[in-house]
């Protein structure tokens, strides 16, 4: 199957999955549950995972998934080789309490390069694609991240662990942010804000997520035309395009600011007068 029918495979099971969602909140009779002590997880994000896997296993036989609810292990980044990449639910939380950022992100990566991603948030009616070296698309028109030059023009998003005692740290880079920016934005879905800065309704992102937040987002927020890097260099062995911690994504103009700025927060440096 070349990219384009990929592609549009991809966009089919993405939308069917947010049917799952949009039909499941209709009905709000699904169970909740919690795995790792804090972190909510509904019988909708497992149900809408295994649509999926069983989606691609049927169009694709044998390539291998890493996937939050049902495949969550991380040793597939260190293979060669196609690797799926799937977020069944991004944005439970929001999912849970009604709210409409919730996303479905599917990814396709080769050898730990993203080939090709879809993000689609059925409350919004959004569906953002990007192919490769192709550019990126909301609702199949052409989309480009926003190009403020100063970060005090710059609505920035983030997001913090489930892990309240991760949380601390993360205080020092908001206040830093919430001082240089315009202002900060906590939409609860990775996937989500990173398509968000390729389209323009927010100017940067940063946080440290799991490969299935992300790897579809960042391929689309950089085919808009973002910068996208980590705070820190990357380990060997792992793909840099699957490695979450300290992901920066912004406009062009204020990468560089945006970075030093949190690099200073992280290293408890003063805000610059
Ligand atoms: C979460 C969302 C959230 C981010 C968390 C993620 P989930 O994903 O992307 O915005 O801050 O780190 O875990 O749990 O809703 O799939
Ligand atoms: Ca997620
Ligand atoms: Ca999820």
């Amino acid at each position: 199957m070349n990219h384009p029918q990929r592609l549009e495979q991809m966009i089919r099971i993405a939308r069917r999955a947010g049917d799952m969602i949009v039909q499941a909140r209709q009905k709000q009779n699904f169970s909740h549950d919690y795995k790792g002590g804090d972190e909510l997880v509904t019988e909708v994000d497992v149900a809408v995972d295994q649509m999926i896997a069983d989606e691609l296993e049927a169009l694709f036989p044998g390539e291998a998934r890493l996937t939050e609810e049902l495949a969550p292990d991380r040793s597939q980044l260190e293979q060669r080789g196609p690797l799926w990449v799937v977020d069944p639910i991004d944005g439970t939380v929001n999912f849970a309490y009604g709210h409409a950022h919730v996303a479905v992100s599917i990814a396709w990566a080769v050898d730990g390069e993203v080939q090709l991603g879809v993000v689609h948030a059925p409350f919004l009616g959004e569906t953002f694609t990007a192919t490769r070296g192709q550019g990126a698309q909301l609702n199949e028109e052409s989309m480009h991240c926003s190009r403020p030059t100063t970060l005090e023009r710059s609505l920035v998003a983030t997001g913090f662990p489930y892990a309240r005692d991760k949380r601390g740290p993360l205080i020092r880079r908001l206040n830093h942010v919430v001082h240089a920016c315009r202002d900060v934005r906590r939409n609860g879905s990775a996937a989500l804000d990173l398509c968000h800065v390729g389209c323009g309704q927010l100017d940067a992102y940063y946080e440290s997520v799991s490969p299935w937040d992300f790897a579809a987002g960042l391929l689309i927020a950089r085919e808009a035309g973002a910068s996208t890097s980590h705070l820190y260099e990357c380990p060997d062995g792992l793909p840099v395009e699957l490695y979450g911690e300290n992901l920066l994504v912004s406009a062009p103009d204020i990468h560089g600011a945006l970075g030093d700025l949190l690099r200073d927060a992280d290293a408890g440096r003063p805000l610059a007068p």
